[in-house]
């Protein structure tokens, strides 16, 4: 037989071999961010896939703007003008390929080896993943149920700062935090804006849940507290629509969109894709939005009764008003970071509070989604993960 070719000597110095991976599933899924296939818009995409091709579908011989099709842009700055009072424009809007995309080519644009990046104390593994890729020192700033605790931010960064460290960015996922479930409040944006504006911070802020609002009032975004070009915004539609449809954006001001787009590989986003999430936003989006709004709210509930039926008062849980997760705190000393691949080969997956820590903290906290399992899914689930966790002994509450 032939020998293979060896690549060792052609691999760039910078590359780095990071497994591809397949996702595993569990019977009982709380690990994965995924939306209910049962609750997809699929026959409004059908339809919008059709008349988007009829009207324009000769376009797909050319190359798009680099910036992506410019009516979706158009209808995406029109959206947050609305819903998040953004004063955006067409021009102000790049499409990239999910939110992931727009965070990883910000995070290069901006992240230089040994930089200082703060983040809520437990965070979003992607955007975490990113910053590692490109040698961040990752700080935590501490969060109550309001947010990121403002007192915390300023001493942090004044000790950065007295170390001779440059803080970068303050990367913040303010509405429905992955994974704390938390929103962040008008009054600690107004803060958390201050504090960083003294000390001439930007703020990142990942906005990808905002639409996700089952109770409660919308708090509106940071970039709409500021007016001097000093947030970054993405969004993305792997929420609203589906993960699958890979189509999100980013709003900055011209340089950072410039800088940023310079590490985009592979050219502007799918034009296939943009032309039907273009359809969907001008016929049923909204009205999908509602529905799958009041779905996610009755499966929150089951899990809320769930958790409140089979775990005693020492453990609590975060209450969302939206989003997908909801964060549960055992007891000091638990550790359900050494039990997850056992509790997972026994049917039950979630992800523990370590694998969101900057200092791989955390491993008494586990965030449960309750996005794709329907209501009963969730009832047996959570019984059965109270089940599992007693028998092996990690908690018997
Ligand atoms: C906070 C946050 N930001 C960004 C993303 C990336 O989503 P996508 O690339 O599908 O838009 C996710 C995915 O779960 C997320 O939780």
């Amino acid at each position: 037989m032939a020998e293979k070719f060896n690549y060792d000597s052609i691999f760039s110095k910078t590359s780095r071999d990071t497994p591809i991976g397949t996702v595993r599933h569990s019977k009982y899924d709380f690990a994965v961010a995924y939306p209910d296939p049962d609750t997809l818009p699929l026959d409004e995409l059908i339809d919008s896939m059709k008349s988007g091709f009829e009207q324009e579908g000769r376009d797909l011989a050319y190359y798009s703007t680099a910036a992506g099709y410019p009516e979706l842009r158009r209808l995406v700055a029109e959206k947050l003008a609305r819903e998040r009072n953004m004063k955006v424009g067409v021009d102000d809007v790049v499409l990239t390929s999910g939110s992931g995309e727009a965070i990883g080519i910000l995070i290069q644009a901006m992240t230089d080896p040994g930089d200082v990046v703060l983040v809520e104390e437990f965070v979003y593994l992607g955007t975490m993943n990113q910053m590692r890729r490109y040698g961040a020192d990752i700080v935590a700033v501490r969060c109550d149920d309001d947010g990121i605790i403002p007192s915390d931010l300023d001493s942090v960064i004044t000790e950065q700062t007295a170390k001779g460290k440059k803080v970068k960015y303050l990367y913040t996922i303010p509405a429905f935090q992955n994974p704390m479930g938390w929103t962040m409040s008008l009054e600690r944006r107004k803060q958390v804006l201050e504090v960083t504006g003294k000390h001439s911070v930007p703020v990142f802020e990942d906005d990808c849940y905002a639409d996700l609002r089952f109770e409660g009032e919308d708090v509106t975004s940071f970039h709409s507290l500021d007016d001097t070009g000093r947030v970054v915004y993405v969004g993305s539609f792997s929420k609203i629509i589906a993960p699958g449809m890979r189509m999100g954006y980013m709003v900055a001001p011209q340089e950072v969109l410039s800088r940023a787009w310079g590490f985009k590989s592979g050219g502007a986003v799918s034009q296939f894709t943009a032309l039907a999430v273009a359809e969907l936003m001008k016929g049923g989006l909204d009205a999908h939005i509602e529905l799958q709004n009041e779905a996610l709210m009755v499966k929150r509930d089951a899990m809320l009764a769930a958790l409140g039926e089979n775990f005693g008062d020492s453990v609590s849980w975060t209450v969302p008003q939206g989003g997908l997760y909801i964060w549960v705190k055992f007891p000091e000393g638990t550790n359900l970071a050494a039990v997850q691949e056992q509790v997972f080969n026994e049917g039950v997956s979630y992800y523990n509070g370590s694998q969101f820590s900057p200092t791989g903290e955390g491993s008494n906290y586990v965030r449960l989604c309750f996005g794709h399992p329907t209501p009963e899914t969730i009832r047996d689930g959570i019984a059965e993960l109270a089940n599992i966790l007693n028998r092996i002994g990690t908690f018997t509450g």
